[in-house]
């Protein structure tokens, strides 16, 4: 399969490789003085696989191996320090590459720290989430919490490449995998494809994966393709706006309420709180009522939405009193004074970016014409 690139003033800054088994990724680690491996403890075996593949195809290289707690908690300043402790402990230096084996949070952490040690050294990622593969690990945004809000520290720098391969979510935790689903239908929200049926198509693919056990084992060859397109569709929007100037703005519709959620999750401290995915589709419901309510998507897209959320295993009502979310809102990092760029979509395939303050979004989410029960 052919890498897709992230280009930038014509030159190529990531890529992104697709592998059928996790031994493809070999040909990548190929020239670098030392590789480290940082993973999710969660996925210490595929890990150790991996370490184990590197030492006997390359003798030597393998520079150590660092598991990590990738929780919302850990993500902070405290673990980015052990890893740059870890790294410097075991002289990793600029010929070194750094290769963060996880989920979003792991690659976030793991691409913060290589960016910060030595002022930058290479990394890469294996996503091992849906969410993962398809965004967190695309596009160079790396960072941490901070005050309880999410990725307030960070940088965008580029990983050398993502390698993409179905095997690790065939083990992914159901809810993980759903969770993931939220990002993938977002991107095909913003992006329908040439014959503008992408979004339903993977609605129809993630439902029989979701209501069949072993779905993801059944159906992997079915859902490359469509992580390769969400993927694809991300590459193209970060090669046309790294820095988020403009257009990469459309990849955080629903991300301004989710979160607001998650944040106001963070605080309860209770339950199993909320995952990142279903805070997204929480928040692109909300985005969409937003959108119905200034006339700009029709009154019914609000409950297709949902509706198709559903289906596909997410849940989608936000459970808190949206005037609570106005003051987590307000702190977003795409804030510009007090407005907030609200990425509204109008229909499948089709958002606009609208600047309101936090409290004229409340205010005309909670107010807007459609109820969206499910
Ligand atoms: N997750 C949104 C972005 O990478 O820009």
């Amino acid at each position: 399969m052919n890498d897709i690139e992230i280009i930038n003033s014509g030159k190529v800054i990531s890529r992104i490789v697709t592998g059928e088994w996790i031994s493809d990724i070999l040909p990548q680690l190929k020239g670098y003085r030392k590789v480290y491996v940082i993973y999710d403890k969660n996925v210490s075996a595929l890990a150790g696989s991996i370490s184990e593949m590197i030492e006997d195809h390359y003798p030597s290289v393998l520079g150590g191996m660092m598991g990590i707690d990738a929780s919302e908690q850990k993500k902070n300043l405290d673990t980015v320090m052990g890893i740059c402790s870890f790294l410097l402990d075991n002289n990793a230096d600029r010929k070194s590459l750094v290769l963060g084996i996880g989920g979003g949070i792991t690659t976030d952490m793991t691409g913060f720290a290589a960016s910060i040690y030595k002022r930058g050294v290479k990394f890469a990622f294996v996503p091992t989430t849906l969410l993962a593969q398809v965004d967190a690990a695309i596009g160079g945004k790396t960072g941490v919490n901070f005050h309880q809000f999410k990725n307030m520290l960070g940088v965008i720098r580029q990983p050398e490449f993502t390698f993409i391969c179905p095997e690790p979510l065939e083990t992914l935790p159901q809810r993980d995998f759903v969770s993931g689903s939220a990002e993938m239908l977002k991107t095909f929200i913003l992006d329908n494809g040439p014959q503008n049926d992408r979004y339903e198509s993977a609605c129809h693919l993630l439902e029989k994966i979701h209501s069949t056990p072993d779905g993801v084992i059944k159906y992997s060859t079915r859902l490359l393709p469509f992580i390769i397109s969400a993927a694809a569709v991300k590459a193209g929007v970060v090669s046309r706006d790294q820095f988020e100037n403009g257009e990469r703005r459309i990849l955080n519709l629903g991300h301004t309420f989710a979160h607001a959620i998650e944040h106001l999750s963070a605080e309860e401290e209770t339950g199993q709180g909320i995952a990142h995915g279903e805070a997204v589709a929480m928040g692109i419901v909300l985005a969409a009522k937003l959108s119905a309510a200034l006339g700009i998507a029709n009154s019914h897209l609000p409950e297709r939405l949902a509706r198709d959320f559903k289906r596909v295993g997410l849940p989608c009502e936000c459970p808190f009193p949206l005037e609570e979310m106005e003051k987590a809102m307000s702190v977003d990092k795409k804030a510009e004074g007090d407005k907030i760029h609200f990425i509204l979509p109008q229909s499948i395939g089709h958002v606009v970016v609208k600047d309101l303050t936090a409290k004229e979004a409340i205010d005309l989410t909670s107010g807007g014409t459609v109820i969206c029960i499910i």
